[in-house]
């Protein structure tokens, strides 16, 4: 029963949908330096870093070099990101 999955607006969305939809295409493959998905010790520098999760998520929001505003997602939530960044980092 799956209705209007690719709708694109709306409705919530879920991480898996996220994640395949706009930060796969460089994070499944660590295209352009991205951590990769499911490199928890790569994510975790990064937190470290950037004071945590929520550090990285202004990062993912802003941008950072290559990685776009938002990772494309323009119609995101903060929320929506932070639950494909702890999907994708495993934190
Ligand atoms: C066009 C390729 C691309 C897409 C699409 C993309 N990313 Fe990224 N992402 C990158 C790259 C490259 C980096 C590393 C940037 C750097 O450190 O120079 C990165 C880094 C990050 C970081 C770490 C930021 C930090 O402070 O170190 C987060 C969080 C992140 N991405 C989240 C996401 C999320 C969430 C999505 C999907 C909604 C996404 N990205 C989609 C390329 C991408």
């Amino acid at each position: 029963m799956e209705v209007a999955a690719s709708a694109g607006g709306g409705g919530a969305k879920t991480p898996d949908e996220i994640i395949a939809k706009h930060c796969n295409a460089c994070h499944g493959s660590g295209l352009l330096g991205a951590p990769k998905i499911g490199d928890t010790a790569a994510w975790k520098e990064r937190a470290d870093h950037q004071g945590g999760l929520d550090g990285i998520l202004a990062k993912a929001i802003t941008g950072l070099n290559a990685m776009p505003p938002k990772g494309t997602c323009a119609d995101c939530s903060d929320d929506d990101l932070m639950g494909a960044i702890k999907k994708m980092s495993g934190l």
